[in-house]
């Protein structure tokens, strides 16, 4: 089951809060994929879905391009992976990618894109577009069942609130 839909956001802070209530509708076990170049906004967003998971701002999302992972405790722990170092998918291993998945945590990953090898059975996959000044389209496609639930409320509480800025 895949579907698909599509989300514009003229600031950081738009994104972010576009994260923070898709944030609210994941539990452990759920994985985010975020592709897109430089800049486009995919630790912005991260940042967003940690609020999302009541994360403490303690914790600050950084961009965890350094360690690989960097892992947050919230009402749900949140595992952030940044993939843009990895030159080959066995290394992997390395930072005990496949425990990441064990179904107590939410998995956000950077760079979802580079090794297909990495990807579980079912996720949400976020592409990231900039086009002019701050503006972002942020397409989103499901795998699986659950990810397509997911979608679908996702986009009628985006929905509601771009209707109730208007
Ligand atoms: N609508 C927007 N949504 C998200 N970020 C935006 C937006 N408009 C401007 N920005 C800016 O774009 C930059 C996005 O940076 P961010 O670190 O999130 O990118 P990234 O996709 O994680 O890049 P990298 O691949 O280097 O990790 C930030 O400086 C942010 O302020
Ligand atoms: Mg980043």
């Amino acid at each position: 089951m895949t579907s698909t839909w599509s989300l514009r956001t003229d600031a950081p802070d738009r994104t972010q809060l576009a994260a923070e209530e898709l944030g609210r509708l994941l539990t452990g076990g759920d994985v985010v994929g975020l592709v897109g170049g430089l800049g486009t906004g995919k630790t912005c967003f991260t940042q967003g879905l940690a609020r999302g998971l009541d994360v403490d701002p303690e914790s600050y999302v950084r961009s965890p391009t350094f360690a690989l992972v960097n892992s947050h405790r919230g009402r749900v722990d949140l595992h952030h992976v940044d993939l843009y170092r990895l030159s080959d998918p066995e290394e992997s291993v390395f930072m005990g990618y496949e425990d990441l998945f064990d179904g107590q945590a939410v998995v956000a990953i950077e760079w979802f894109d580079r090794f297909e090898d990495l990807w579980p059975a079912s996720y949400l996959e976020l592409t990231f577009e900039a086009s002019e000044g701050d503006d972002r389209r942020i397409t989103a496609r499901a795998q699986g069942a659950r990810p397509a639930r997911i979608l679908e409320r996702w986009r009628e509480a985006w929905e509601g609130e771009v209707g109730a800025r208007r």
